[in-house]
């Protein structure tokens, strides 16, 4: 290595001499668009680097127009700077100064050298600044040598890849107004135009199991934090020859003291470019280099190989995995079968290289998209580990390459962090990991290391807070509750809870006086020993299979999986919790299983399965309209339930069509409302969540602040609505831009008045224009962009009763019959039906149980002009 380094200096300073007496370039001329900019350099001819790239000086160079007397040159006398070219020079600003580049519009990298140093008066610590493209934050209140510090490196290079709209991109630097004395310094800036390297294919976001897709706007900015290649050699940027792009060596991010095995291609194995996997997507040598976990099996069952990096709190990262199978034996499916988990979500079970490239030597990548919470900076894992769900040949998992982006935030248009904290250097995982060096001065890109660690607080599933009085009328008011973490909850109902019953190895305080509980033998011969036939489906928490207890009652049995993260102290306290939620249109737990270390539930089984699966890609027959507001109004009486009726608010999170049931008569039942984790409380006053919820059912306001309210359900209930009238996705990536996040499309729609024309083609002419206008107007409501002004749950079932019977007249009345087969749009039937307003004895008693109040919504259902 030492070795390596001094010929590179060599050769560089050698180039150096060489160039610097050679013949003088036109400094404005760019090669295919690319252009290097060494800032600060006193000659204009041009410079090259270690890479074999030739620079130009910013001084005289069109893209740095009135330069004088705006930025100082200056020059640092380092002799021990490995590589001269950018770093040795830089241009100082002690007050804004905008570069503007031709360039053709498209994707492109920019990347910014840096070499913090003294340059002449300027210190190096009081440099902090910001820079900004087009209207886009990258930098603020940047301090070069303070990354430099935390990433032990003298120099580094911030990548970005922006997409460039106009044909002028304008890079501004900023000295910061905060600090006295600060100024702005840069050595050198390069661009390189790219094709669109992001959008396909759409990445899924980890969501606890539940991956979703997570569709990238072409528009957007990312920064590369990490590049690796994994199992292989550092690729400095000419070996990259389409980008100049540089991929680390992976092994200091190894967290696990067993590192694997590296190893390469065999050499009869080609390397070949797929149709989905342009070449210019990583080079050969990515591929042709990986690391495996090695060859007994019994140690990779016991270990996750997992690497870990510094990031940014609360961002979107984009993850790319590069994968190729490169010896033999594994030519086919099901040989090398594994896990691939994100911040210790399953980002995706049963990943198989050879199944998604079709053979050895040929590439593939998967992108997964996930959010970091917290502050500061704080760990994102990656970890890889056997799926023996399909019995594969090898226990084994393989990875050839790593690429870690950062999304921009969207709402700041900003890739800005923090500044690492330089006193504690080496606080990462609370364990040092093995083999762990110092960063190499080649091979920075991006990644901060260092800084205090946040441990990622990890709620899943349902979260309660504490239950505001019972006084208030008004629902939107809700925001002051306090979170109380689950296991508070369930200390709290501990005393109560009485009995001790011990099963199997484990001491349990499982209520036995609130739900049944099963042996193992029972739960076995009710599924015929997890039959693979009786497999009903697979969440994040295990599978879930049909069985029959009792000689005949059919049952769903869900099966925690033995290496969830889900813990035993947590799934009893859902126990406790879920026994305790009765209600007509909540899916009941009968009972559970807790021998021999299983984490079992069983619940009710319903027949009709999914309502998604009663709305479109299915060969069920259609619903009707009516049954369609039944189930809604069903299932909106479940999650009132919840806000309401329970001791304490529960927030079901995960709205969506896939989580209401439906049983044999039809009737709405909501599920996975109780499939609750709670992470380690690191102290009482810090519980953040990952957002958990379903992309498209997101509400943007729990996505903006991360505070979860019961409104967090209506918005996604209101989801719901349009997806029961239009009959598509809530999201719906190859749909043209603007219609693939449903609740965006129908609020369009129905600003242009064209709703009608979006809606199921099988509901044309079926639904009465008053209560499609009542209705739409809920939906409407529903997903407004904040919380405040959306209705409570209780709103939502009372204007949804009101649209049933507004419905019900108008059948009535005629000419609506079902099975009718009128086309013309809802907005254009001419039945008007005088609001008759019956109650009909059905909704308002079936409601008293839970403690409704009707308020504003029962004196609108008497004055029905009154909204
Ligand atoms: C740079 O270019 C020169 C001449 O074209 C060549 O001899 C040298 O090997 C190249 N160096 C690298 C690192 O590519
Ligand atoms: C580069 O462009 C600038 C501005 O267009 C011009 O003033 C300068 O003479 C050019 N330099 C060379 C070497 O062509
Ligand atoms: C550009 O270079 C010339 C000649 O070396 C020098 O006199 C001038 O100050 C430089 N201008 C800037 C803005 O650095
Ligand atoms: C700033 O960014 C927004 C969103 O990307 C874009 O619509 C707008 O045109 C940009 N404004 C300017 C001045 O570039
Ligand atoms: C310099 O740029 C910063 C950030 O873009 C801006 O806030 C500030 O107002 C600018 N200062 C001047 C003097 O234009
Ligand atoms: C750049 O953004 C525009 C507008 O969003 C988009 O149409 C275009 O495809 C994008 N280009 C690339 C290369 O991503
Ligand atoms: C390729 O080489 C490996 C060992 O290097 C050998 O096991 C394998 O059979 C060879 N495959 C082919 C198709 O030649
Ligand atoms: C990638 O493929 C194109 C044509 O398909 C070819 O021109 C180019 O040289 C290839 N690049 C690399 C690095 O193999
Ligand atoms: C591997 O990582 C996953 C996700 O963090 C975790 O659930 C599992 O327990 C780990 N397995 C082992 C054997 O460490
Ligand atoms: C995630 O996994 C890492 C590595 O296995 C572990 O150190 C960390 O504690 C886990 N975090 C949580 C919240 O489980
Ligand atoms: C700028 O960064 C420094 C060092 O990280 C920090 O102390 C300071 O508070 C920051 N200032 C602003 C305005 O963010």
């Amino acid at each position: 290595m030492v070795r390596q380094t001094l010929s590179v200096i060599l050769r560089c300073v050698t180039l150096l001499c060489l160039f610097s007496l050679g013949v003088a370039v036109d400094i404005n001329s760019t090669i295919s668009d690319q252009i290097r900019l060494d800032c600060g350099a006193s000659t204009p001819t041009g410079h090259v680097d270690s890479d074999n790239r030739t620079w130009y000086s910013d001084n005289g160079s069109k893209f740095a127009p009135s330069l004088k007397g705006v930025g100082t040159t200056a020059s640092s006398q380092d002799p021990s700077l490995p590589s001269p070219v950018p770093y040795m020079t830089a241009r100082i600003f002690t007050s804004n100064y905008t570069y503007s580049f031709p360039v053709t519009p498209g994707r492109l990298f920019v990347r910014l050298y840096f070499y913090p140093s003294t340059y002449g008066i300027y210190a190096p610590e009081n440099a902090y600044f910001g820079v900004t493209a087009g209207n886009l934050t990258l930098l603020y209140n940047f301090s070069a040598s303070q990354n430099a510090m935390a990433e032990n490196v003298r120099y580094f290079i911030r990548e970005y890849s922006l997409n460039v709209t106009s044909d002028q991109l304008h890079l501004t630097f900023a000295p910061s107004t905060h600090q006295n004395g600060s100024y702005a310094f840069i050595n050198g800036i390069e661009i390189v135009p790219t094709p669109d390297l992001f959008t396909t294919p759409t990445p899924t976001i980890a969501n606890g199991g539940n991956p979703d897709p997570f569709p990238i706007d072409p528009a957007w900015g990312f920064q590369t934090m990490y590049r690796l290649n994994v199992g292989g050699q550092h690729i400095s940027p000419h070996g990259d020859v389409d980008f100049f792009r540089t991929w680390e060596d992976d092994t200091r991010y190894i967290y696990t003291a067993a590192q694997g095995v590296k190893f390469g291609k065999d050499n009869n194995v080609t390397i070949t470019y797929t149709s989905s996997v342009p070449n210019y997507t990583a080079p050969v040598d990515v591929y042709a280099s990986a690391r495996s976990m090695g060859t007994d099996p019994q140690i990779n069952l016991n270990h996750n190989l997992t690497w870990f990096f510094q990031v940014d709190a609360g961002a979107f990262y984009l993850l790319r995995f590069h994968f190729c199978e490169i010896q033999y034996p594994i030519t086919k499916s099901n040989q090398r079968m594994f896990f691939i988990y994100i911040n210790n979500q399953t980002a995706q079970q049963q990943m198989d290289v050879i199944a998604r490239s079709n053979g050895i030597g040929r590439t593939v990548y998967e992108d997964y998209a996930i959010l970091t919470t917290g502050s500061g900076q704080v760990v994102l894992w990656v970890a890889l580990h056997p799926d023996l769900s399909t019995q594969p040949e090898y226990y084994d998992a393989i990875l050839n390459g790593l690429e870690i982006f950062k999304i921009q935030n969207i709402a700041t248009n900003s890739l800005a962090g923090l500044n690492p904290p330089v006193s504690s250097p080496d606080v990462g995982p609370n364990k040092t990991p093995a083999g762990r060096k110092p960063k190499s001065i080649f091979a920075v890109i991006g990644g901060a290391v260092g800084g205090s660690v946040i441990v990622l607080v990890v709620c899943i599933g349902v979260c309660i807070i504490r239950r505001r009085k019972k006084a208030g009328k008004d629902s939107g008011k809700s925001d002051d509750g306090r979170w109380t973490p689950l296991t508070d909850y369930s200390k709290s109902q501990s005393n109560t809870s009485g009995k001790t019953t011990t099963t199997g190895s484990r001491t349990s305080t499982l209520p036995s006086n609130l739900c049944r509980h099963f042996s193992f033998d029972e739960i076995q011969a009710a599924t015929n020993n997890f039959d693979h036939a009786y497999l009903l489906g697979k969440g994040g928490f295990g599978n879930v299979y049909i069985g029959e207890i009792d000689s005949g009652t059919k049952v769903a049995i869900k099966r925690g999986n033995p290496t969830s993260e889900q813990g035993v102290h947590e799934f009893q306290t859902e126990i406790e919790m879920l026994s305790k939620l009765r209600h007509r249109h909540l899916v009941s737990l009968i009972g559970y299983c807790d021998d021999r270390n299983e984490m079992i539930l069983v619940y009710d089984y319903m027949a009709h399965g999914t309502l998604r699966e009663h709305l479109y890609n299915t060969t069920n027959p259609p619903l009707s309209w009516k049954q369609r507001l039944e189930i809604c109004i069903g299932a909106a009486q479940g999650l009132h339930y919840l806000h309401t009726g329970a001791k304490q608010t529960i927030i079901h999170r995960d709205v969506k069509t896939t989580n209401i049931l439906l049983d044999e008569k039809w009737i709405a039942k909501v599920s996975d409302f109780g499939l609750s984790k709670t992470g380690p409380n690191v102290d009482n006053t810090h519980v953040s969540t990952v957002v958990k919820g379903s992309f498209g059912y997101l509400d943007p306001e729990y996505f903006r602040r991360q505070q979860l309210t019961e409104k967090s359900d209506v918005y996604s209930f209101g989801v719901v609505l349009f997806e029961v009238l239009c009959a598509r996705p809530a999201l719906n990536p190859s749909l043209p831009k603007e219609q693939i996040s449903l609740a965006d499309w129908a609020l369009y729609c129905q600003k242009k008045g064209s709703l009608g024309q979006i809606i199921d083609p099988l509901l044309h002419g079926k639904i009465s224009p008053q209560c499609f206008t009542k209705y739409v107007e809920t939906a409407e409501k529903c997903v407004a962009d904040h919380s405040i002004d959306r209705p409570s749950m209780g709103d939502v079932l009372w204007n949804l009763e009101f649209a049933l019977q507004l419905q019900e007249s108008a059948e009535d009345s005629s000419n609506l019959t079902e099975g009718t087969s009128s086309t013309t749009s809802p907005l254009n039937t001419s039945t008007t039906t005088s609001t008759t307003m019956s109650f009909r004895g059905r909704s308002i008693t079936s409601t008293d149980s839970d403690g409704l109040t009707p308020s504003s919504v029962f004196s609108q259902l008497m004055n029905p002009g009154g909204r």
